[in-house]
Parts: C-alpha cells; sequence; structure tokens
C-alpha cells in the first residue's frame, strides 16, 4: 500500500479550492475558451512575475520548445546541443524543427550541462545551443552564453522545471533571447491540463510567436506563414494566473523541504548541491546512492513511500534516437548518474512529518541492509573536471 505518494496534485486542488473553482467558473460564464482575455492577463502577470520582456502561451512545454526554435529559425539542416540527461520531450522539441540533437555530457556536481564540454560539439551547422534547467537548477549561464556570442549561436532555456529558480539574481528564461516553460500538472507552477510558455525578448520575435503559435496567422483567415495549433486555452490560463501570487511562498517551501531532506540524509546518500549565485527551486529532489534500485524497492515495500527516476535511459540512449548512433560510453557522467539517481517525493504540500518518515525510511534501509552508506560527499562519477 502507498503511505506517501510521490506526489498528489488532489492536495494542491483542495488548499486553493475556492481560487481554482473561482477562475474556472469565471472563464466558463464568459462564452471565451481561446485566445481571450484570461491569457492576455496571464501572459502579462507571468512576464511581470519572471522579469521577462514578453511572454507567449502555448499548449505544452513540447510545443515551446518548438517554437522558441522555430522562431530563431532552426530547421532540417540545423545542429542544436543539448544534454542527454533530460526528459525525452526537451529533444522531442528540438526534433519537431527537424534539427539533429548534438548531445553534450552533464556537470556531475549539479546535473545539468557541463559548459566546458559544449565548445567541442560546435560545428558550422551549430544553430542554437539549449541548456536544460533540470531539477530546479540553472545551468552555469555565463559562461554559456559568452561561448554561444563569441560563435553567433542562438541560445533557447529549456526552463519546464525552473520556474523560479535565478542565476545571479535573474529568473530563468529571462537570460537569453529565447526561454520554454511547461505547465504539465506536477510542474511548480502546474495546470490542470497541459500547457505552456515561451519567453522572448523582442518584439520581432514575439510577433512571430503569436503566428506561429495560431496556424501562422495574426488576422483571422490570413496566413502570413506556416504555422502549428498551440494555443494555451482559457481555463488553463486562468488557473495558472490565480497561482502566481503564490508561487513564491511555493518555492520557498520546497527549498525548506530539501534543507531537511539534506540535513537527515547528507552522511548516508549523495544530497543535491546548490552551486553558488544559482538560485534552486527543487522541481524534483534527486538523490545519489550505489544501492539505488534496492533501496527503491525497500522503500517502496516495506514503507510505502513511492519514489521515481528522472530519467532512467539517457536521450542518448533511447531508442527513438538509435539513428543518431551513441553508444553507451559516449556520455560517462550522464550513464552514471542514471544508473544511481533516485527522486524524492516533493511538493510543497509534503509535511515535515512525512518527510521525516521518508528520512527514517532510507536510514533505515542502510542500517539493515547489508550495505555501507557510500560516496557521501563526491558523486565517484567517471568523469570529474577532467578532460572529456
Ligand atoms: C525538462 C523538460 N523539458 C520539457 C518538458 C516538456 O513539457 P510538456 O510535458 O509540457 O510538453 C518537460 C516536461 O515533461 C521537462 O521536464
Amino acid at each position: 500500500m502507498i503511505n506517501i505518494p510521490f506526489g498528489d496534485l488532489k492536495l494542491h486542488y483542495q488548499a486553493y479550492k475556492s481560487d481554482f473553482d473561482t477562475a474556472v467558473q469565471r472563464v466558463l460564464a464568459s462564452g471565451y475558451y481561446i485566445l481571450g482575455p484570461e491569457l492576455e492577463r496571464f501572459e502579462k502577470e507571468f512576464a511581470n512575475w519572471l522579469g521577462a520582456e514578453y511572454v507567449v502561451g502555448c499548449a505544452s512545454g513540447t510545443e515551446a520548445i518548438y517554437l522558441a526554435l522555430a522562431a530563431a529559425g532552426v530547421g532540417p539542416q540545423d545542429e542544436v546541443i543539448v544534454v542527454a540527461h533530460t526528459a525525452v520531450p526537451t529533444i522531442s522539441g528540438i526534433s519537431m524543427t527537424g534539427a539533429t540533437p548534438i548531445f553534450v555530457d552533464i556537470d556531475p556536481k549539479t546535473y545539468v550541462m557541463d559548459v566546458a564540454a559544449i565548445e567541442a560539439r560546435i560545428t558550422p551547422k551549430t544553430k542554437a545551443i539549449v541548456p536544460v534547467h533540470l531539477y530546479g537548477q540553472m545551468v552555469d549561464m555565463e559562461p554559456l552564453m559568452k561561448l554561444a556570442a563569441k560563435h553567433g549561436i542562438v541560445v533557447m532555456e529549456d526552463c519546464a522545471q525552473s520556474t523560479g529558480a535565478a542565476y545571479g539574481g535573474r529568473k530563468s528564461g529571462t537570460l537569453t533571447e529565447f526561454g520554454a516553460f511547461s505547465f504539465y500538472p506536477s510542474k511548480n507552477l502546474g495546470a490542470f491540463g497541459d500547457g505552456g510558455a515561451v519567453t522572448c525578448k523582442t518584439k520581432e520575435n514575439y510577433d512571430k510567436l503569436i503566428k506561429l503559435r495560431n496556424y501562422g496567422s495574426s488576422k483571422r483567415y490570413y496566413h502570413e506563414s506556416i504555422g502549428i495549433n498551440s494555443r494555451l486555452d482559457e481555463i488553463q490560463a486562468a488557473i495558472l494566473a490565480c497561482q502566481i501570487p503564490y508561487l513564491h511562498e511555493w518555492n520557498e517551501r520546497r527549498r525548506q523541504i530539501a534543507k531537511r531532506y539534506s540535513e537527515g540524509l547528507k552522511d548516508v546518500v549523495v544530497v543535491p548541491q546548490e552551486s553558488e549565485n544559482r538560485h534552486h527551486v527543487y522541481h524534483l529532489y534527486v538523490i545519489q546512492t550505489d544501492n539505488r534500485d534496492e533501496l527503491q524497492n525497500f522503500l517502496l515495500e516495506e514503507k510505502g513511500i513511492q519514489t521515481i527516476i528522472h530519467y532512467p535511459v539517457p536521450a542518448h540512449l533511447q531508442n527513438a534516437y538509435a539513428h543518431l548512433g551513441y553508444k553507451p560510453g559516449n556520455l560517462p557522467n550522464t550513464e552514471y548518474a542514471a544508473k544511481r539517481i533516485l527522486s524524492l517525493p516533493m511538493q510543497p504540500e509534503l509535511t515535515d512529518s512525512q518527510v521525516d518518515e521518508i528520512i527514517d525510511g532510507i536510514r533505515q534501509y542502510f542500517k539493515t541492509a547489508n550495505t555501507s552508506a557510500n560516496s557521501v560527499t563526491e558523486t565517484n562519477s567517471p568523469v570529474t573536471g577532467v578532460a572529456r
């Protein structure tokens, strides 16, 4: 029996029921369901909250990635540098443009793109770099942006897991030309269905995005470019807008939970590391251990605690991308992490006593299992700051 599920979105609805019910009822009664005032309001309020120039709502995070890259002019002849240690939808969004993903390894301490690995993969075909701010922590953006500027390459941040995360005080999605957000229900800002958004800095790109998401049209029945249907509907826009005032508080609660986990677990597993100058918002709280599968089974079978692996098979080893020719061993830090990582329950509604129960369950595993607590300060990753 599951005692503590990985996430329980009903709790989120129940805690803010009157906000959600009011928002949904208002839209149902309005007669406007697509591209109306709720979307306009959400786009403005989310842009203000982020400190972004423009926000364009769309139907999912995957399509946000596609739309941003398409607006940047990325197409079938191009290469896009990205990590394989991400949700595969990052790569789906790139593939939708026809471009080829070029995979680079991660920094083993933060699990995000190893910026030092990028330059060796730049070719005359490289059109874009997609830093993925995974688990709620941002990529080391300053050197990445310098490198991109030096080579004239567009940068599009994948912010699906980093709503509210910051680098040098600037929120994810506002540092580069484009940012792509997902509002999948479990995200730090989640809809009750699918949703996404693109941030951009210039009116020119904003105009392109507005058309791209709506059949290439900004005036009804007149189509200036080839586009798709990828819109954030009025109900989801209203649901998202009513959560913006709480977002900071929820992210702070995630940080408190992470602190509690780390204090209780740092001597038995590898706990997440927050890099200086980066504000982590813990979309996921991910530990690392040699005995990952056994620990996961123990937690579920003996304690009823559900955990998840984000992600068990890196993109470069997925069947869908076998044609790209990557082999096991090509991205050692990525592959090493994939075998050892485990995400613990994380949502703002988790109580301190539930967090303590999870900590106790993990500690009990290391006490009873015939295993020593392992490599708790270093990741032991095969490539740590040496040649790649
Ligand atoms: C890092 C990352 N990128 C992209 C996506 C795609 O978002 P969506 O599920 O809204 O299409 C997700 C979410 O699944 C994600 O976690």
